[in-house]
């Protein structure tokens, strides 16, 4: 899950990093009283409007505006608020203390999956995008591995601070900074910490003024309170629908629903079909969706109800390879879950069995007779009859 800036701030402060006053604004009049509370608690008017939406560039995009008055702020903020950038509509801005920037670095700390690593970097020359300077100057990006075993500790944030070439005045606070966003990574579990840009400000002081935060789901059972950092609004409702049942479920952009076992089986599915689509106008798949090992009737019609209601969906391919769950007990799960869903199963089903008790399974589904199921012997088969109907339904 990836974090708001302002969610990372508040994580930032409470594990010492340093950081400027950050409130959140729904509307304008929100935004002024913030920028009029941050004003009178710092001592400085100045103030920074920024877009809350989980996609970088923010401030190129015009999300990003420095407010002289807390009225400036007010303004800023209507025109920020329901600002569309690249894709995310705005619908919060955070009203940060106005900094003094007399210069930017950057720093991350990230789980380096190709290395099986963490690996940190580094630059003097913070601000700009990192993608571009990693490809135009990489000399200037400082790239550290770090021993999961050891992390950031003294030794490390110096070699980090001294590849990247800081200056020896903002050396040691940027080693205690540095020192403390390794703590944010390991006790939040987090995949990715970023700060771009780390800052000196004119008193010559190290903050973190933008944060990036990533945390790895599969450590939520360690921290209750990152339930609270969730977006249900923001969550796209099919997948929120298919977490509450236990599903692994992707939404994707085509036509054709996919549910399989397994998520290899399922990955090669998307494939085949996106194959097979070429062939038929282009139709692609619309999710990636195993329901695992048990397929019984409640977890297919949950499966079932949550791409039926894909409303791009035109086609659906069920691909099951019968294994500790016998092909049997999927077709009946398949039965039933018709019978469960009823008028909302409205949509073309082709069904591929193969495996354990397959001869079964088939006469289970074709006593059945139900006239929204074609079956098919193969997975080829499968695909493109899937996505024939598809086509012809778009
Ligand atoms: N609190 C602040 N005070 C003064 N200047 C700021 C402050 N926050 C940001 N800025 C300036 O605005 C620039 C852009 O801000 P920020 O890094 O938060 O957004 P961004 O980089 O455009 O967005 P993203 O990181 O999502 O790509 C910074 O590089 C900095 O120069
Ligand atoms: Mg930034």
């Amino acid at each position: 899950m990836d974090l708001y800036e302002y969610q990372a701030r508040d994580m930032f402060e409470a594990h010492g990093v340093p950081v400027l006053a950050g409130i959140v604004a729904h509307t304008p009049e929100e935004a002024k009283a913030a920028a009029e509370k941050i004003a009178l608690d710092s001592g400085n008017p100045v103030t920074v409007v920024k877009a809350q939406v989980k996609v970088g560039g923010r401030g190129k995009a015009g999300g990003v505006k420095v407010a002289k008055t807390a009225d400036e702020a007010f303004q800023y903020a209507s025109e920020i608020l329901g600002m569309d950038i690249k894709g995310h509509t705005v619908h919060q801005v955070m009203i940060a203390q106005g900094a003094d920037i007399a210069e930017e670095f950057y720093f991350s700390v990230l789980l380096d999956r190709a290395n099986r690593n963490y690996l940190a970097m580094c630059s003097v020359e913070g601000g700009m995008e990192i993608e571009v300077l990693a490809v135009e100057r990489p000399e200037a990006l400082a790239r550290v591995a770090v021993d999961p075993a050891v992390g950031i500790d003294q030794a490390k944030a110096e070699e980090i601070v001294d590849t990247a070439g800081f200056a020896a005045e903002v050396r040691d606070g940027v080693i205690e900074t540095i020192k403390k966003l390794w703590e944010v990574f390991k006790q939040e579990d987090a995949t990715l910490v970023e700060v771009n840009p780390l800052v000196k400000t004119g008193d010559g002081k190290i903050l973190a003024l933008d944060g990036k935060v990533t945390l790895d789901a599969n450590a939520d059972f360690r921290h209750p309170d990152h339930v609270a950092l969730e977006d249900k609004a923001a969550a796209d409702p099919l997948e929120a629908k298919a977490k509450e049942n236990d599903l692994n479920y992707v939404k994707l952009d085509g036509e054709v629903g996919i549910i399989g076992n397994g998520a290899g089986l399922v990955m090669s599915t998307l494939d085949v079909v996106a194959y097979a689509g070429e062939k038929h106008g282009n139709v692609k798949p619309a999710n990636f969706l195993d329901i695992g090992g048990g397929a019984s009737a409640e977890v297919m019609a949950a499966g079932l109800d949550v791409i039926l209601n894909d409303e791009q969906v035109k086609s659906v391919f069920v691909n099951v390879f019968g294994g500790i769950t016998a092909c049997d007990a999927v077709a009946n799960g398949i039965v039933k879950a018709l019978e469960i869903l009823g008028d909302s199963a409205n949509k073309p089903l082709v069904v591929r069995l193969d495996g354990n008790n397959v001869e079964e399974g088939r006469r289970i589904l074709t006593d059945a007779n139900h006239p929204l199921v074609t079956q098919a012997a193969t997975m080829d088969e499968g695909a493109a009859k899937a996505a024939e109907l598809a086509h012809a339904a778009k």
